[in-house]
């Protein structure tokens, strides 16, 4: 395949170096977004005259043909081309001949790059962010059932305080809309058209950049070419909100794979996203939870190559910043499949809710109440904590629970202690009391849950 640069070349290039110089094999999946700049482009340039209506007709209309080709197939896309935007050119120009050659006044593959990776971005960001609506609806759907499910709540993954599984479950709903917040605050950001700084300094043609960036859908023209052609922070934000996102997957996936051991038997996913050991027959594994848990490496990986690869560029564009799409492109393939299994595998869990209770009540989770109890009686918090602290240690010997332990045993402790101190630490008690605004309480939770519905309704494509 010849090369359009060829001009001040006497020899090919290297053979090796050919294939290693390639991009082709991976921006090819930006070839809707190139087209789409082209016929952008071809616009502007006809309506400041710099060619005439009738070559713009011809490339629209041919680049519209090699688009409808590609999407049904008909087209190949030519993996010898050097790259995509190479590839759109060269088809072009075989079609309609010199005209072609004039699609790439008053541009560069630069500044086309920037466009076409920021243009696929949003497309993509818009497909992560209703995936990421599915997420946060699969948990409110399994906490609108479980308000009333207490679990033992934790810290140092030690039996803490009793909480409701609604609310756990939707502390990562608070997580989920604050991805969904970060990219889209990274798209908006972004979303400033870099088409027009051309190789680095601009250009001598009377261009209208304004026109490029409104048909495209951006607010408005990149301020400066040098940075237009340079700047990959938006991969960089991107990337970083991914690896968020995916972090806080993989900590769900940890808690399932913990919930679901023998040990915890907090649930039970379903056999639709578990799969079996090849030689253990009683084996039932979490390996959905699992890779997704093991992806959020890669993701993490692929963030922080992008930024040792920029931090020593000099600008403008380098040809380390072809570097910049196979590791977001990965992390959005990651992300998104990890997405589809994650909200299914959720959704489809069984909750045993016995477990959690029986659960709840071991392990003296109700003490926090216990001391509350004494401090609402008048006794100063921290002596409290230390008499609770006494009456755990003694129930601890005695073999028994704060449920079950005598009054006068109580009373031999303090005596500010009466038999309402027994609905007081009751765990549904402890639970519901807790109505300050984000707690765990029944009245919080109703809300956190109304207001979820609320955001996710707000949340615009
Ligand atoms: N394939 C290149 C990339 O992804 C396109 C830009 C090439 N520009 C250049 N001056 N060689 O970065």
């Amino acid at each position: 395949m010849e090369k359009l640069w060829t001009g001040r070349f006497k020899q090919p290039l290297n053979e090796v170096a050919d294939a290693f110089n390639a991009s082709i094999g991976f921006d090819r999946r930006m070839w809707r977004q190139d087209i789409a700049g082209s016929i952008v482009h071809a616009q502007m340039l006809a309506r400041q005259e710099i060619i005439s209506r009738e070559e713009c007709e011809k490339i629209v209309a041919s680049l519209g043909d090699i688009l409808e080709e590609i999407e049904c197939g008909k087209l190949e896309i030519d993996p010898k081309c050097e790259d995509i935007h190479m590839f759109v050119e060269g088809e072009l120009t075989r079609r309609i001949g010199d005209v072609g050659k004039k699609l790439h006044t008053a541009r560069s593959r630069n500044d086309q790059v920037a466009l076409d990776l920021r243009l696929y971005l949003r497309d993509e960001c818009t497909e992560i962010m209703q995936l990421l609506k599915e997420t946060v609806a699969a948990f409110v759907g399994v906490a609108e059932q479980h308000v009333d499910t207490i679990m033992p709540g934790y810290t140092h993954l030690q039996r803490a305080q009793p909480i409701s599984l609604a609310q756990h479950l939707l502390a990562y709903c608070a997580m989920l809309m604050r991805d969904a917040d970060r990219i889209s605050d990274a798209v908006r950001r972004m979303n400033v058209s870099p088409i027009g700084s051309c190789a680095l300094a601009g250009t001598t043609y009377p261009t209208d950049r304004d026109f490029e960036a409104r048909e495209l859908g951006f607010r408005e023209p990149c301020q400066n070419s040098i940075d237009g052609v340079s700047d990959r922070d938006f991969c960089l934000e991107l990337m970083g909100a991914f690896a968020i996102t995916m972090m806080h997957l993989s900590r769900f996936c940890e808690e399932l794979i913990l919930w679901s051991s023998w040990e915890f038997g907090f649930v039970e996913l379903s056999d639709s996203f578990t799969t079996g050991s090849s030689i253990m027959p009683q084996k039932k594994n979490a390996d959905m939870a699992e890779l997704i848990r093991g992806k959020t490496g890669r993701v993490y990986g692929h963030l922080m190559a992008l930024l040792t690869t920029l931090k020593g560029l000099p600008l403008a564009y380098n040809k380390d910043m072809q570097e910049d799409k196979e590791g977001i492109f990965d992390s959005i393939d990651t992300l998104k499949t990890s997405l589809r299994v994650f909200a299914p595998m959720v959704e489809t869990m069984t909750v045993r809710k016995g477990k959690m209770l029986t659960a709840a009540r071991e392990g003296f989770i109700n003490a926090t109440d216990l001391a509350d109890y004494l401090t609402k009686k008048g006794m100063p918090f921290r002596n409290a904590y230390k008499i609770t602290g006494q009456i755990v240690a003694f129930c601890i010997d005695s073999g028994t629970d704060l449920e079950s332990l005598p009054l006068e045993d109580y009373r031999s402790f303090s005596p500010l202690f009466e038999a309402d101190l027994y609905a007081e630490i009751a765990l549904e008690n402890c639970v519901n009391k807790r109505i300050s605004k984000g707690g765990t309480g029944r009245e919080s939770v109703l809300a956190q849950l109304e207001r979820e519905r609320h955001l996710l309704a707000s949340i615009k494509l």
